[in-house]
């Protein structure tokens, strides 16, 4: 690897405060919500993640369905959340055929893969695992090997893993049922039913209404940054059929000239079948609200703020806890795969925010390495020497790279030579998400520790802001705001005094 200067201005500073700059999302006065959408929100049991949907009048979100799948946001049975859900992909399809599969391996699908691979696929997944006909069919990626071989595939892809990522993998006795399945000639099932595990339709998913959404306190105000119209901020965005699309949502700061923090931020999804996933970033610079854009991923002046995909909880600050909400503007980014005309979206985020300052102020930094070049695949390094004040408190982990990125971590170095794992996470660009501490104690930084950053490319890779050059950031949530940004007092992202970026 050798060094190549000269690209380090990525968040260049341009700042337009265009006079008057309209408010673009009127607050939601408490308990309102943007008719039929779905609202992720937390279940009793702590772990999994439920749907609420709006009334069609607005006037409050349902209760939270968590009769569903574990932990993955969706919530079987809300039914008709969604209304583009009702049919599959072009190329791809609902299950066709409706021979059952065993009964351990109807229910391990059901239960990892479910999410999105139901009778009608949802978040872009190209296929239904419901019955024996949609395992043993060709598969579509390569059709001279039927899909459960497909299937053995992915699931034990440390690259490409399956169930995507935030979802855990599946466990080595998990993926025996599998594998002993089809080394013994995939037979069907012989019960139609196998009680409880019924694939229910996937609605529709993720949004969660709860943390700080449903509070009572009334210096919370929340926003939903969602997909629309260019011509018309009201109607819903017409998604592209372009495979892979990213359109930027432009958003002046929805609260105005206030100073707030952000105390949770939501998944609102619309349409499941066409989104992938979402990151809001705040950007340097004012933003036209209610313009949209394709931007390729690429999103130079913006800051990582949170990102949601398909498994992914809610992001709620502690109560002592407010994030700092930089920059002149909004921008919600939406992954959509969409081969089908007609497709309608209104996905996004819920954000809410506090008028009143909480005792500790958090921060979005990053951790990495800006300046490099590599001749050919292999591994950035960055160190982060932070500069305190001490300790400091780790709230989540948000690695980004680009398309050539394929594995980051951040292993923290403790003063006393024992190192601990931050975040150690195979990377996708086409799901990019954020991570808890990899273990709690991993959530506090003291004097003398550092942290490590390790990008690895699987070609050449140059720093660079378009999509086609790379990146090596670990976006990293932590209060006190700063503390992970180098110099005392220092609050941008890049630069000089930034002893975290080196
Ligand atoms: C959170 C959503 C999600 C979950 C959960 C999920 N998948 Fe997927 N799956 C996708 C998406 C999106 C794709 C298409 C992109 C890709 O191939 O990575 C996909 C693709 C695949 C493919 C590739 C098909 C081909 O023809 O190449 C296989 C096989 C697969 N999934 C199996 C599984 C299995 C098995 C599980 C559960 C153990 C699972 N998936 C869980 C979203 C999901």
């Amino acid at each position: 690897m050798s060094r190549k200067p000269g690209l380090q201005t990525m968040f260049a500073c341009v700042l337009l405060f265009a006079a008057g700059c309209p408010s673009a999302t009127a607050p939601l006065a408490a308990g309102k919500c943007r008719p039929g959408l779905s609202y992720q929100c937390a279940c009793s049991d702590g772990i999994s993640i439920g749907s609420q949907v709006c009334a069609l009048d607005g006037s409050a979100l349902g209760v939270c369905q968590c009769g569903g799948l574990p932990g993955n946001g969706l919530a079987g049975g809300t039914g008709g959340v969604s209304g583009s859900s009702g049919s599959a992909g072009s190329s791809s399809g609902g299950s066709m055929g409706t021979t059952p599969l065993p009964c351990d391996v109807a229910q391990l699908l059901t239960e990892h893969c479910g999410l999105c691979h139901g009778a009608t696929p949802a978040f872009t997944a190209p296929m239904s695992l419901v019955t024996w006909e949609d395992l043993t069919r060709p598969s579509l990626s390569d059709p001279t090997v039927p899909v459960y071989q497909k299937v053995l595939q992915r699931v034990r892809d440390t690259q490409k893993p399956m169930p995507q990522p935030p979802n855990p993998a599946l466990s080595a006795d998990q993926i025996a049922v599998l594998s002993n399945w089809a080394n013994s000639g995939a037979q069907k099932g012989t019960q139609p039913s196998c009680g409880g595990a019924g694939g229910s339709g996937m609605g529709g998913s993720g949004g969660a209404g709860a943390a700080g959404t449903g509070s009572t306190d009334p210096n919370i105000e929340c926003f939903d940054i969602i997909a629309r119209a260019t011509a018309d901020k009201a109607q819903k965005f017409g998604v592209p059929t372009t495979p892979d699309t990213y359109i930027g949502f432009n958003y002046a700061p929805p609260w105005g000239s206030a100073q707030v923090q952000a105390v949770s931020a939501t998944s609102i999804i619309d349409n499941s079948a066409v989104v992938h996933h979402w990151i809001l970033y705040s950007n340097s610079s004012a933003l036209s609200d209610g313009t949209n854009q394709n931007d390729s991923g690429s999103h130079p002046g913006g800051q990582y703020i949170v990102g949601w995909a398909p498994g992914a909880k809610p992001m709620v600050m502690p109560d002592d806890v407010g994030l700092q909400l930089p920059g002149a503007g909004y921008q919600l980014e939406i992954h959509y795969n969409n081969s089908k005309d007609g497709q309608l979206d209104s996905s996004g985020v819920r954000l809410c925010v506090t008028h009143a300052p909480r005792a500790k102020l958090a921060a979005t930094h990053p951790l990495g390495q800006e300046l490099f070049a590599t001749f050919g695949a292999g591994d950035v390094t960055g160190t982060c020497v932070p500069q305190g004040p001490f300790p400091i408190t780790i709230l989540y982990s948000s690695p980004h790279m680009h398309l050539k990125g394929t594995h980051m971590k951040t292993i923290i170095k403790r003063a006393n030579g024992t190192t601990e794992t931050l975040v150690d996470q195979p990377f996708d660009f086409q799901n990019q998400i954020t991570y808890p501490p990899a273990t709690p104690s991993a959530a506090t930084i003291n004097q003398g520790d550092s942290l490590v950053t390790t990008c690895t490319y699987n070609a050449a890779a140059q720093f660079g802001t378009k999509t086609t050059e790379e990146m090596c950031y670990n976006f990293v949530t932590a209060y006190a705001a700063g503390a992970l940004a180098g110099a005392p007092g220092y609050t941008g992202v890049s630069g000089n005094g930034n002893t975290c970026i080196k």
